[in-house]
């Protein structure tokens, strides 16, 4: 458990404790009245009064342990190991880790009495004034101690801090400042080192405990269309994959394709009609979703049909190899479809739709009767999330016998604990979903599926909307088909190119590489540097913008960067051979600061795979590049002469370039777009 969760568990038991307190009170008061003086109808108010507080004190008592027996399970924290060797990194470090260990290590020096004191390090901000990070420890500190009737005040603590602050050759000096803040200053040797072991040994994952992680995305729905929120999970979840391979994770990436259900009984009904050979010759449905709209407008007309219907259902759920042999045709005509999308996007997933779990959800709804978890209701089954009956339940088997999407996903978890052994289930779907896996997470944990630390993490995201802020469609008000707004992408893309004056330069396989870069590479980066939790309104006009935060001026900024060298004729090689003479040097002001942002990086990776919200990799790109530009506006290069010619090379400077680009590449990597060396 992290230290913030514990902070706040902590937090809500201290305000569930006020609050029992305060019940308790009330309860006495009740009690205590003389209640013969009261009339019946008050008495009864007031009988009725004392039930509810008596239910909520009940509530707040379970909370209150079932919070501090988490508390209690925390193992206590070790004294971590502080590193005192600059050569014993090899250039991936968090910095923000590492100075979290120092101040945890002075902090406990200081106050060896305080248990588990707050050790709070941030970023300091624009101004160099108050150093690169700041340890904000010493405000809480001093409450905690007043709290314990010790006279002090921030700058004190501040202080005491500060004189018990082990050395580090990661900081140069550290100052309190202010009310009792920690300035920290980092040590320019320990930057240039971290940035040449980049040159020398490339971009390492910061190490991290391998986990089995189980990543749900795009997962559309055969026979119905793949609309812009699959592919807003599509693009975000496959983020997120690379992101946990980066970082070594074991990553199981599923597509819960949409593909059982009483659906089918239909479209296999239609297709047996309309294509009474199926089984020899593959029908020719190019239209899937018209053939969906048929079968469903005689299913909803034709009683015999209807009956027809159902009965493939039976057959197909009681395995019937010519139903089944129907069931996958159609499937494969949606899958076809759907694989265009992702070879575009260049996009990993492994299909294992609903049907997957028929068997399993068999095997669930038995066990969880067998639990006495499901309640009968006007002929469903039911399971709610909490004992007390609050918010929706789970329909595990409607009236009819059939199982839901609630079943299959409670089928999933369980598959994904115990058959996969996964230790994170992330799940990419819209917002709108957020209640139903609440509760799945819910009952999964009252099943026992779900244990410890274990939990269903929501990835949500808000709608597409058009330029018009209404819903997402085309001029005519159709739903827009994906392909075609990937269509649309590399024409608008190209019309940019040219408009720049690009395909006079460049070769025309360059162009076509710079053409689908920039396309898909906008529409990605659209999505993923917005806030994932907002709505985003899809504009062409917007994402092609080569100024601000867009795909197409990054991708600019990435090509110009690694064009510098090549201007100054140096190769790779011959760069390498410098960082093996000298190393980078951040000498000037605007290298230091360029150098810190780039130190930076494993930090940010490391908060992304934490709260997987990777618009913060997306602002961290751009910062990236502003302030490369800053850095080549104040620092040459290369210097030239009148006529042109190169009189020195500054070649520390241009290692500082193919680091930045290397971290570019990197994180343009993980977001899943396609970086190209000209455009
Ligand atoms: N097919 C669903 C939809 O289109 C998304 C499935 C998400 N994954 C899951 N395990 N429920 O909304």
């Amino acid at each position: 458990m992290s230290d913030d969760n514990t902070k706040a568990i902590e937090a809500r038991t201290i305000k569930a404790e006020k609050e029992v307190k305060a019940i308790e009170e009330e309860l006495d008061k009740l009690i205590k009245g003389d209640l013969s003086y009261v009339s019946d109808p008050q008495l009864d108010k007031l009988l009725t009064e004392n039930e509810k507080l008596k239910h909520r004190l009940a509530i707040l008592e379970n909370a209150i342990k079932a919070e501090s027996s988490q508390i209690v399970k925390r193992e206590p924290r070790k004294r971590p190991m502080l590193i005192t060797n600059i050569n014993s990194i090899e250039g991936t470090l968090c910095l923000v880790d590492e100075l979290k260990n120092i101040f945890t290590i002075a902090i406990e020096a200081a106050y060896p009495d305080l248990e588990d004191p707050p050790v709070v390090i941030t970023l300091s901000g624009n101004n160099p004034k108050f150093g690169d990070y700041q340890c904000n420890s010493a405000m809480p500190i001093s409450q905690l101690l007043k709290a314990k009737n010790i006279k002090t005040n921030p700058r004190e603590v501040a202080n005491n801090i500060l004189n018990r602050t082990p050395p580090s050759p990661l900081v140069e000096k550290v100052e309190v400042a202010g009310a009792g803040f920690l300035n920290i200053y980092l040590n320019r040797p320990f930057a240039e080192h971290v940035l040449t072991c980049i040159l020398k040994y490339g971009i390492k994952p910061p190490p991290v405990k391998r986990e089995r992680i189980v990543v749900d995305f795009s997962s559309p729905n055969i026979a119905k269309e793949m609309h812009v929120g699959h592919l807003r999970s599509t693009i975000i979840g496959e983020s997120i994959c690379r992101l946990l391979e980066f970082l070594n994770h074991d990553v199981l990436r599923i597509n819960h394709l949409g593909d059982w259900g009483t659906q089918f009984g239909m479209l296999i009904a239609h297709l047996q009609d309309q294509f009474p050979d199926y089984k020899t010759e593959s029908p020719p449905i190019s239209d899937l979703q018209a053939f969906y709209k048929e079968s469903k407008k005689r299913f909803d007309e034709d009683e015999e049909f209807k009956k027809k219907a159902y009965s493939c259902v039976v057959e197909l759920q009681s395995g019937n190899p010519d139903f089944i042999a129907a069931w996958k045709l159609i499937c494969e005509v949606s899958r076809k479809e759907f694989q265009k999308v992702y070879d575009r996007l260049n996009i990993r997933i492994i299909d294992r739709g609903e049907s997957f779990y028929q068997s399993r959800m068999v095997t669930i709804v038995k066990e969880l009767k067998e639990k006495g978890l499901l309640e009968e209701d006007e002929g469903r089954f039911i399971m709610w999330g909490s004992e007390e009956r609050t918010g929706i339940p789970l329909t595990i088997v409607k009236s009819d016998g059939g199982y839901t999407y609630d079943t299959s996903d409670m089928a999933t978890i369980k598959q994904r604990v115990q058959e996969e052994k996964g230790q994170r289930f992330i799940y990419v779907t819209d917002v709108g979903q957020y209640n139903h896996f609440a509760t799945i997470d819910a009952c999964a944990r009252r099943a026992g599926i779900l244990t410890g630390d274990l939990k269903v993490e929501h990835v949500g995201f808000g709608v597409v909307l058009g330029e018009d802020k209404k819903k997402f469609k085309t001029r005519s008000g159709d739903t827009i088909k994906l392909i075609d707004l990937m269509d649309e992408g590399l024409k608008r893309s190209l019309d940019k190119l040219v408009e720049k004056g690009r395909d006079k330069v460049l070769t025309p396989e360059e162009l076509r590489k710079a053409q689908e870069a920039v396309a898909y590479g906008c529409i990605k980066y659209a999505d993923l540097s917005h806030n994932r939790i907002n709505d985003y309104i899809f504009s062409f006009d917007k994402m092609l913008d080569d100024k601000g935060n867009t795909a197409v001026y990054l991708l600019y900024a990435l090509t110009r960067i690694q064009s510098i060298a090549r201007t100054a004729q140096v190769s790779t090689e011959q760069l390498i051979q410098e960082v093996e003479k000298s190393g980078i040097k951040l000498t000037h002001e605007a290298e230091w600061k360029l150098g810190k942002v780039l130190l930076r990086f494993p930090e940010v990776i490391l908060k992304v795979s934490n709260d997987l919200f990777l618009h913060s990799l997306c602002e961290y790109l751009y910062e990236i590049s502003s302030t490369f530009t800053e850095f080549y506006d104040k620092c040459y290069c290369v210097e030239k002469d009148k006529s042109g010619n190169i009189v020195k090379i500054f070649y520390e400077r241009l290692m500082l370039c193919e680091v930045t680009a290397r971290v570019m590449t990197k994180c343009f990597d993980i977001l899943g777009i396609q970086t190209v060396s000209k455009m």
